[in-house]
């Protein structure tokens, strides 16, 4: 959206599966509120073509290591080259190594174990998973982070006004910290009439504050810090049954009682189409931050631990990875973590292919902190993005996610140390366990690090007692 008194970048992207002489039309959409006369300049309109292994060695590129990117423009009315110096998934660890008596030794072994990852890639998960031992199995192998499809909506724990039933989400909720397995929280609100419980949608404005409030605070202490985030108000763009019912403030407020609640927990805004449809005018990128922006700026609360969650339910045929990347980039000023919350992708015999480019346009880019599919077994009625046969075999779209889940993981790796007792590696982000040993001594040693996108170069300094 360009702004009035300056110049505004604007970009986005197409994709040509074709060769040939294309004319390009730049439109520009101006919606007029004032009768003042307006001028419109454009000052650069540049176009840049890239084919389908530049874009995907750009990606790459990203996750590995301090680079620098020219920020991708494919139109744009000013062009900008912004030059960030980015640190996406990885980082350098340097080893050194020294006998007891201080000198360096050569010629150590170090094995390095990654015990976590530092990337939450998460899945959706629903009730079967109380119940199913293969699902379980399942899905404790693979995940460390997830969110409940619809189990802890308000809808199912209080289907009947004032009689709350918690056990459903309460058995999963079990099941995730029995498996060390963090839960995003969602939701508390859901901004859809039609998705209300049946007795909450004709209530009066002064009944629905109340059960509303009563609501917010049932669920959010219940689970006050067990979870790793809430949607709070989950698609108020697209949607304003709480707005029209209790003000156009309605969002902002009940933003504000669940950080009162549990204020450390990170409160998400969740949407579709801002990633996954660019005719989609309700939820673009920029009416997305002015309404982030609107609750943040609600008086109190100022030190909300805000996020972005963004739905990824991508549908056509062909998924504008360009239009995806602009969104992005666009929420990514806002300095708040970027997560993909529940994606899928619509069937048909692109489904895998088209799932690993968005998984892999998310991961490599840079504001972007989290992912979760919404996807599963069969046997838990995962109809849209089945990642598995009836007998627990992968799926090539379930390949597909294996495939990245072990790519985007250093696994074990070993290194031996120069003549001054040094060695470096690139290490993705995580919990490591190292073990060093030397042929010459007969003793070895083991310590535990991480590393982080916050932390500077890392160094780990080993001594041999003996
Ligand atoms: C537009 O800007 C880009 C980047 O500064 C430059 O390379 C290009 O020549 C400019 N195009 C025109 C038509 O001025
Ligand atoms: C230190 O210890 C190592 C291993 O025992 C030995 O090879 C080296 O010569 C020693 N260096 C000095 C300066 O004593
Ligand atoms: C709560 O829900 C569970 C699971 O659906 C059900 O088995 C149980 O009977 C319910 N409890 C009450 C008190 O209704
Ligand atoms: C909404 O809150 C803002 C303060 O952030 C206030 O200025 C405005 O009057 C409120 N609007 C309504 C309709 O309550
Ligand atoms: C190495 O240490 C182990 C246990 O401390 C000991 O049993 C073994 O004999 C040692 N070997 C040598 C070659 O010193
Ligand atoms: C980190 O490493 C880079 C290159 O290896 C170096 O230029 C920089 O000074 C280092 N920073 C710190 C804080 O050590």
């Amino acid at each position: 959206m360009a702004k009035q008194g300056c110049w505004s970048l604007l970009k986005g992207g197409i994709v040509a599966e074709f060769t040939g002489v294309v004319e390009i039309l730049l439109m520009v959409v101006v919606s007029v509120y004032s009768s003042k006369a307006m001028e419109i300049r454009v000052d650069n309109v540049s176009l840049q073509p890239f084919t389908a292994k530049e874009w995907r060695s750009h990606q790459d590129k990203s996750i590995d290591k301090v680079i620098r990117i020219n920020r991708v423009v494919f139109i744009a009315v000013v062009y900008l080259s912004l030059v960030n110096l980015i640190q996406v998934r990885k980082k350098k660890v340097s080893f050194k190594v020294t006998y007891s008596n201080g000198t360096a030794a050569e010629g150590a072994l170090i094995l390095i174990l990654q015990t976590k990852s530092g990337f939450p890639f998460g899945c959706g998960m629903n009730h079967y998973i109380v119940t199913d031992e293969a699902y379980r199995q399942w899905f404790a192998s693979r995940f460390k982070v997830t969110s409940f499809t619809n189990e802890m909506k308000w809808y199912s724990t209080e289907k009947t006004q004032g009689v709350e039933n918690y056990t459903v989400a309460d058995a999963m909720v079990n099941f995730a910290e029995q498996n060390g397995i963090s839960i995003r929280g969602h939701n508390v609100f859901w901004d859809n009439r039609v998705m209300q419980p049946k007795w909450v949608k004709d209530l009066p404005p002064a009944e629905l504050m109340k059960a509303a409030t009563r609501r917010l605070n049932s669920v959010v202490s219940r689970y006050a810090g067990r979870l790793i985030g809430w949607d709070v108000m989950n698609e108020n763009l697209h949607f304003r049954f709480f707005e029209d019912k209790l003000g156009e403030n309605a969002s902002s407020m009940f933003y504000s009682m669940a950080y009162h609640l549990d204020p450390s927990t990170t409160l998400f805004m969740n949407e579709y189409n801002t990633i996954e449809n660019s005719k989609d005018h309700t939820a673009t990128a920029c009416k997305y931050k002015e309404e982030l922006e609107k609750i943040l700026s609600f008086p109190g609360n100022a030190g909300l631990k805000a996020a972005i969650g963004l739905e990824g339910h991508f549908r056509d045929p062909k998924p504008n990875i360009a239009f995806m990347r602009s969104a992005l980039d666009i929420l990514g000023t806002m300095g708040l973590p970027i997560w993909l919350t529940e994606v899928d992708v619509g069937g048909g015999p692109d489904q895998a292919h088209n799932l690993e480019d968005i998984l892999r346009e998310g991961y490599s880019h840079p504001a972007v902190e989290g992912i979760i599919i919404f996807g599963g077994p069969i046997a838990a009625g995962f109809k849209c993005m089945t990642l598995a046969n009836y007998d627990f075999e992968p799926t090539p779209v379930g390949e597909v996610v294996d495939k990245l889940i072990n790519e985007w993981k250093s696994g074990r790796r070993q290194v031996r140390t120069d003549s001054r007792g040094m060695s470096e590696i690139l290490l993705f982000h995580g919990d490591y366990r190292v073990k060093v040993s030397h042929p010459l001594i007969n003793s070895s040693m083991s310590i535990n690090f991480k590393v982080t996108k916050e932390t500077e170069n890392i160094t780990v300094l080993l001594q041999f007692d003996a």
